[in-house]
C-alpha cells in the first residue's frame, strides 16, 4: 500500500511530484522516491524517511525535467530502505517504474527474470517489472502493448507508472489498486488519489480495473482490459485544496474532529432515495467493512435488528470464510476509502453468489463504487488523518438516515457543537491517562460499538493496550485483569442499560479501576472518579454522536502528550489496499 504520481506538462516536474508525495504520504511513509527525464536521461532520487526529510536531503528541487513519477512506500516486500524504494529501474535505466501493490507470483516470475540474466537492485516485487518490461521491448517498441503482455502474467494487485527514457508518454495500469489521472491545460497527471492533485486541478477520470492508460502533455488514451481503446467518465471534484489542509490546526485529526459540526450536515443531505428501497426489498442483511467502518456497521446491524432485520455485522476480512449469502442477501459494504482491499475481497465474493451490494463510502470514483449496485456517498470531504473520525460520524449519518426520518436527525449538529465544547475538560483527562499502560473500555446496548469504536482510536495512535466490552462481559474473564489505578472508560447515556452499567462500573471500582464516565446519568457520575458530561437527549438513539467526540478528543490529547503524531500512527496506512 503506497501513494504513487505521475506528471507530464511544462513544469519543474520534480517541483510537482513532490508537493503531491506530502499529500500521500498518509498511504505510507517508509520511503520516498521520484524519477525524472530531463532530455533523454532518467534520473533516480530516493531513501528511507519521509517527504521532507529524504527531498530535501537528496535536493529533489534541482532536478529538472518536465515529465516524472514519484512514489511513497508501505513496505510489504524487503524492509523500508534505500535499495528498496521506488522508483525502480530496469537493468539498462532506460525503464523505470512505481508501483503501488502485491505481486502475488513475484518468486515464480522473479526466477524467470533471473534465469534471463537480469541484475536485482532489490528486494522488492515490484522491480521484476521493470526487468520484465525491458525484456519485451527488446522485441516490440509499443510500450502500451508490452506493459498489456507483462500484466497479464501478474496474480495480484497494482498500479503501475512507467516512465521509459526514449519516450514522452507516462505508461499507466491499474487493477485492485487505485489510480486516477488528473486532466490539466497542456499537462496531465495521475496519483492514487484525488487530494493529491487538487492543487493542479479539479478535473478528473477514475481509471476501472485491467485498464492501461497513456499519459502525454496533450492528452490522455486508455484501453480496457480487452485492449480495445475505451473513454471514462470524466468528472469535477468540488472539494478544495483548503478541505485537503490543516486549516490552522496542529494536526489534520483534530481538525478533522471538529469539522465533523460542518460536514454532518453534507452527509445528511446524502442521497440515500434508491438505497433505502433497496434495504426495505431485503430481510437478510449482511454488513462487511474493517476496523472503524466495521464499528458504524455494528451499529447498523443493531438499529436494523431493532426493525426486524436478520442482519449481521462482519469483520470483511474473515466474511468470505464464514458467511453464505444468496441472491436474498443484501450485503451492505462500508468503507470510507472504498479501497480496502478486504472490503473488495468481499464484494468479489458476494458478487460471485449474486447477491446485492450497496456500498457506503466517502470517495467518489473509488473501485467500490464501480462493483457495488448502488452506492451512498458520505460527502465529509477528504479524511488525512490515518485514524478515521470524521468519516465514522459521516458513516453513522448516513446509516441514520437510511433508517430514520430526517426530522429526527435534525439535532445532530447541535450535539457536535456542545460536544465539542468539552474539549478542554477532554484534555486534562488526558493529562491523566499519558502514562498508563492499558485502558479498557466498557458500554451496553447501542453505546457498546461505540466504546469499541473509541478504544480502537485510543490503541491506534496512543500505543496505549486498550480492550472494549459489553460491561457485563468484563466477568467472565476481562475482571483479572483490572488492578489499582487502570482507566475505565464507561460510556453510559442514561437510557434503558444505565441501572446495568452502573453494576459493572462497581465490579471494576471495587477492583481499584481509576473510573472516567462519559455520562449524563448523576448516579454513574456520582460513582466515578471523573466524569465528562453529555447532554440529556430527548431521542435516545443518537446518544453515540454525543458519545463519540469525547473519545476522539481523548485519543488524540493522549496521543500528542505522549509526543506521537497522530495523523500518521506507526505501522498503519490510511488505505489499507492489501488483504
Ligand atoms: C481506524 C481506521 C481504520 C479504517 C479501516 C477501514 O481509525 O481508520 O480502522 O477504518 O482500515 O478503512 P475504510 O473505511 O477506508 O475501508
Amino acid at each position: 500500500m503506497c501513494g504513487i504520481i505521475g506528471y507530464v506538462g511544462q513544469r519543474r516536474a520534480a517541483e510537482v511530484l513532490t508537493h503531491a508525495l506530502k499529500h500521500l504520504e498518509y498511504r505510507g511513509y517508509d520511503s520516498v522516491g521520484i524519477a525524472v527525464k530531463d532530455g533523454s536521461t532518467i534520473t533516480v532520487r530516493k531513501d528511507k524517511g519521509m517527504v521532507d526529510e529524504v527531498s530535501k536531503k537528496h535536493s529533489f528541487l534541482t532536478m529538472g525535467g518536465s515529465i516524472g513519477i514519484g512514489h511513497t512506500r508501505w513496505a510489504t516486500h524487503g524492509v523500508p530502505c534505500q535499495e528498496n524504494s521506488h522508483p525502480h529501474f530496469d537493468c539498462t535505466k532506460n525503464i523505470v517504474l512505481v508501483h503501488n501493490g502485491v505481486i502475488e507470483n513475484f518468486q515464480e516470475l522473479k526466477e524467470d527474470v533471473l534465469k534471463k540474466g537480469h541484475k536485482f537492485t532489490s528486494e522488492t516485487d515490484s522491480e521484476i517489472v521493470a526487468h520484465m518490461l525491458e525484456d519485451n521491448l527488446k522485441s516490440n517498441s509499443d510500450v502500451l502493448s508490452v506493459m498489456s503482455d507483462v500484466v497479464n502474467k501478474i496474480h495480484g494487485s497494482y498500479s503501475f507508472v512507467v516512465m521509459a527514457g526514449n519516450k514522452k508518454e507516462l505508461y499507466l495500469a491499474r487493477k485492485n489498486s487505485p489510480l486516477v489521472i488528473g486532466i490539466g491545460k497542456g499537462e496531465m497527471f495521475c496519483a492514487s488519489d484525488i487530494p493529491a492533485l487538487l492543487p493542479y486541478t479539479s478535473k478528473f477520470v477514475q481509471l476501472e480495473e485491467g485498464d492501461l492508460a497513456v499519459l502525454s502533455e496533450t492528452g490522455y488514451n486508455v484501453l480496457d482490459h480487452n485492449r480495445k481503446p475505451t473513454t471514462r467518465k470524466e468528472f469535477s471534484v468540488n472539494w478544495n485544496i483548503e478541505m485537503a489542509q490543516k486549516g490552522g490546526y496542529e494536526h489534520f485529526m483534530l481538525k478533522e474532529i471538529h469539522d465533523q459540526g460542518h460536514f454532518i450536515t453534507e452527509s445528511l443531505a446524502s442521497d440515500t432515495t434508491s438505497a433505502k428501497k433497496l434495504l426495505d426489498k431485503y430481510s437478510r442483511i449482511d454488513i462487511v467493512a474493517a476496523g472503524t467502518s466495521y464499528h458504524a456497521g455494528l451499529l447498523f446491524a443493531i438499529l436494523l435488528q431493532r426493525e426486524g432485520k436478520n442482519a449481521q455485522a462482519f469483520i470483511a476480512s474473515d466474511y468470505p470464510f464464514v458467511a453464505v449469502p444468496t441472491k436474498n442477501t443484501l450485503v451492505v459494504a462500508i468503507s470510507q476509502s472504498g479501497e480496502t482491499a478486504d472490503v473488495l475481497q468481499s464484494i468479489r465474493f458476494v458478487k460471485s453468489k449474486s447477491a446485492k451490494i450497496l456500498s457506503i463510502t466517502n470517495v467518489v470514483g473509488s473501485t467500490i463504487t464501480n462493483l457495488s449496485d448502488e452506492v451512498v456517498y458520505l460527502n465529509t470531504g477528504p479524511e488525512i488523518g490515518v485514524a478515521a473520525t470524521k468519516t465514522f460520524t459521516a458513516e453513522l449519518a448516513v446509516i441514520y438516515k437510511l433508517m430514520f426520518a430526517k426530522e429526527r436527525l435534525s439535532s445532530i449538529k447541535n450535539i457536535f457543537e456542545k460536544m465539542l465544547e468539552s474539549e478542554s475538560e477532554v484534555k486534562s483527562v488526558a493529562a491523566k491517562l499519558k502514562n498508563v499502560k492499558n485502558a479498557f473500555f466498557i458500554a451496553r446496548g447501542i453505546s457498546v460499538p461505540i466504546a469499541q469504536e473509541g478504544s480502537l482510536k485510543f490503541k491506534e495512535i496512543t500505543y496505549i493496550h486498550s480492550e472494549a466490552y459489553p460491561g457485563g462481559e468484563l466477568k467472565h474473564g476481562t475482571l483479572s485483569l483490572i488492578e489499582e489505578g487502570i482507566p475505565v472508560i464507561v460510556i453510559a447515556p442514561k437510557d434503558e442499560t444505565s441501572s446495568k452499567i452502573i453494576g459493572n462500573l462497581k465490579e471494576a471500582k471495587t477492583r481499584g479501576a481509576l473510573i472516567i464516565s462519559i455520562t449524563n446519568d448523576e448516579n454513574i457520575r456520582k460513582e466515578s472518579d471523573i466524569s465528562i458530561s453529555i447532554p440529556t437527549l430527548d431521542d435516545p438513539v443518537l446518544y453515540p454522536f454525543a458519545m463519540i467526540i469525547p473519545l476522539q478528543l481523548l485519543a488524540y490529547y493522549v496521543s500528542t502528550l505522549r509526543g506521537i503524531n497522530p495523523d500518521k500512527p506507526r505501522n498503519l496506512a490510511k488505505s489499507v489496499t492489501v488483504e
